[in-house]
């Protein structure tokens, strides 16, 4: 088993993700502390839709609770749409939510590595902040690349390896986990520094471009209920979130909180 509980089967198929509980709290509790850095799924929508007409058959990779797909069923008025997760929960709020936008898209629950589709069946594939739950990304590019027609365009995205490093600094001096800054990243396995290197092996690589985000969490409260959803750390202290926001509003500096992550996009192409 990795100590990276992001590349923890046990974890990834169980806690992380069996529920769509801690994915909505942690969106949300990131999205209300943005304070700059583009909108995800507009990026991606808009990436895709400046190579991809309308009438395509569209893949999600990893789509979680489908709020990319619910972007791309906007911009690109595809004839097929895919959703594809290990998650049957997260299938199952990602499939609600097509059906109450009226928007068409079939659901799959598979695994990225072994795709339940046939060759060339795509004219493109969004792949978004999953693949670094493999620890072997290339496979997964390898596969979703076969699914891709010649010619066919993917989007692929991920986080830099020092994302939210400066919450590792807090939650060490608010004496929460004494090895918050010595932890491995989240993101060791598929990141902003090798994603080319990784794409390059299956698909041409056409453009790569990074953009910061920035997030001030306004207060203890808030910190907390972000923190409680990140499984980097081992935080002891019983009694959930009001416990813990007690305790960091005790030990830390007045807030806000402030931390970045850079988000990386990848757009490629099936030679
Ligand atoms: C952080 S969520 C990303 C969701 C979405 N793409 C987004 O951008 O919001 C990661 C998703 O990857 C899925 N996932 C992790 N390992 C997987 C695997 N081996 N095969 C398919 N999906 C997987 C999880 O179930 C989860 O829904």
């Amino acid at each position: 088993m990795s100590t990276n509980p992001f590349l923890d089967p046990t974890l990834v198929h169980g806690d992380l993700y069996r529920g769509n509980d801690r994915l909505a709290d942690r969106t949300h509790a990131l999205h209300r502390a943005k304070i700059s850095g583009s909108d995800v799924a507009d990026t991606i929508a808009h990436l895709l839709a400046a190579r991809v007409p309308r009438g395509a058959v569209v893949l999600d990779i990893g789509c979680g609770r489908g709020t990319t797909t619910l972007r791309l069923t906007d911009r690109l008025r595809p004839r097929r749409l895919f959703a594809v997760d290990a998650s049957v929960a997260l299938l199952r709020t990602t499939r609600d939510r097509l059906g109450a936008a009226g928007a068409l898209g079939s659901v799959v629950c598979a695994d990225f590595h072994h795709l339940p589709l046939p060759d060339s069946v795509a004219d493109a594939a969004v792949v978004a902040f999953c693949l670094y739950h493999s620890p072997t990304p290339g496979l997964a590019v390898a596969e979703i690349a076969r699914c891709l027609c010649p010619g066919g365009t993917a989007v692929l995205v991920t986080k830099s390896l020092d994302s939210y490093g400066e919450l590792d600094h807090l939650v060490h001096a608010a004496e929460l986990d004494p090895h918050a800054t010595s932890r491995p990243s989240l993101y060791e396995s598929f990141h902003s520094g090798n994603l080319h290197t990784i794409v390059a092996k299956n698909l041409t690589v056409i453009d790569v471009h990074h953009d910061e985000h920035v997030f001030q969490f306004a207060d203890a409260t808030h910190l907390a209920r972000y923190l409680i959803t990140t499984p980097k750390y081992r935080i002891t202290l019983t009694g959930g979130i009001p416990n813990l926001a007690e305790a960091l509003q005790q030990r830390l500096s007045k807030p806000p909180y402030t931390t970045r992550s850079t988000v990386s996009y990848a757009v490629a192409v099936r030679p």
